[in-house]
């Protein structure tokens, strides 16, 4: 079955819609909604959508049956809520919220709702990610050592020409929460949970009001510890990924082709018994290419809502983003370690939920 889609926001929501394109006997998409209508027609025009500028009228559309907000971040948790009143399904773009308490808001409404969230993390598929999950069933990678993470990408006054970015009230953060925010939840998936979390973060290279750099150290529920380098000053934009186990050294591919997409390239999975090497790269090269990126993401939604969930980011995954951002902008602010799980008071902008 197909399911009816409503994109609203035609800035990334223009990759969304090729996924779309892609998917069609999962998703039609009906309506593209953006205050910019020339931006909207365009988009609208590729797949043979209706082009609007009137959020409400979307929404209220009963032929709608998901809703993905591409729209900038205060927009997501009032056009969320509102959706899930409506009985939709919604997909949401990063944050989905800047706060715990609004986090919490979110779980609520999804609870009383027939339509489930689902928090926008791509970056999670691609066949790298399924050649760990593999390595697990076979055995390998069930102690985590250490992880180094880099988001060491390049953003300049193009970038922030567009008036919502790098301020608090409209970001809603910067680089930790905008950027470092995939490569956090790609660490979550392969270590599991943060318990502690100690951080420096400072604005270095753009005259913004956020963050455009920090250094984080984090320490795992099951021991194991990692850190995560973010610049938005670097020369070339590379996602830099190593993952230690105590069984084997995987690390991903260093050039600057896939930072958007890592796991998508060829990574290096070294096993620490030279014996066991052949066994993994039998499982590595079985591994062929498959739905990646944003149609790995919307394939395992649509298979999620047709009763094979599994695969699907869940909201308890965006809450989790939202909890270690917050930990981490808390950390920097008071000058000492947190521990999760936090006060649900704390928020992202200003330490304290009013
Ligand atoms: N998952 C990812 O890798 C990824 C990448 C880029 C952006 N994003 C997220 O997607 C969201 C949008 O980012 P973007 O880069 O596309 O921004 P953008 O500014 O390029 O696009 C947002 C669009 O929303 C439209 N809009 C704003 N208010 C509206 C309203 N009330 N009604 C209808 N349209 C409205 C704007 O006209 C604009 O075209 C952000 O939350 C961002 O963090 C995620």
């Amino acid at each position: 079955m197909t399911r009816n889609v409503a994109i609203l926001g035609a800035g990334i929501g223009e990759k969304h819609l090729t996924a779309y394109a892609r998917l069609t006997d999962r998703f039609t998409v009906t309506d593209i909604c953006d205050l910019n209508t020339d931006r909207a027609q365009r988009l609208a025009s590729q797949v043979g959508a209706r082009a609007s500028s009137e959020l409400d009228a979307v929404l209220n559309d009963p032929a709608v049956d998901i809703v993905d907000i591409c729209l900038p971040p205060p927009l997501h948790v009032p056009i969320t809520l509102k959706a899930l009143a409506l009985g939709k399904h919604v997909i949401l773009e990063k944050p989905i919220a800047g706060s715990l308490r609004e986090a919490d808001m979110l779980r609520e409404a999804e609870a009383n709702s027939s339509g489930r969230i689902f928090p926008v993390f791509q970056y999670r598929y691609g066949r790298a990610f399924e050649g760990m999950d593999r390595l697990r069933q076979a055995g390998f990678l069930s102690r985590p050592l250490v992880a180094s993470l880099e988001t060491h990408w390049n953003r300049g006054s193009d970038y922030y020409g567009i008036p919502w970015r790098g301020t608090w009230e409209h970001e809603l953060g910067g680089a930790v929460l905008s950027h470092a925010i995939h490569a956090h939840d790609l660490l979550t998936t392969a270590f599991g949970p943060i318990v502690q979390v100690s951080s420096f973060l400072a604005t270095l290279v753009n005259p913004i009001e956020t963050e455009d750099c920090a250094a984080i150290s984090l320490r795992m529920k099951n021991g194991a510890t990692a850190t995560s380098s973010i610049t938005l000053g670097a020369a070339g934009n590379t996602s830099r990924l190593r993952f230690i186990y105590d069984d084997m050294t995987i690390e991903s591919d260093n050039s600057d082709e896939y930072p958007y997409t890592p796991g998508e390239a060829d990574w290096n999975f070294q096993a620490r018994d030279p014996l066991r090497q052949a066994e993994v790269n039998d499982i590595i090269a079985s591994i062929k290419h498959g739905s990646e990126g944003f149609e790995g993401f919307c394939t395992a939604i649509a298979d999620a809502l047709d009763g094979r969930p599994g695969n699907e980011v869940t909201l308890d995954d965006g809450i989790a983003a939202i909890e270690l951002a917050t930990a981490i902008y808390h950390s920097d602010r008071i000058g000492s370690q947190i521990s999760l799980p936090l006060d649900r008071i704390l928020s992202i902008c200003n330490g304290l939920t009013p």
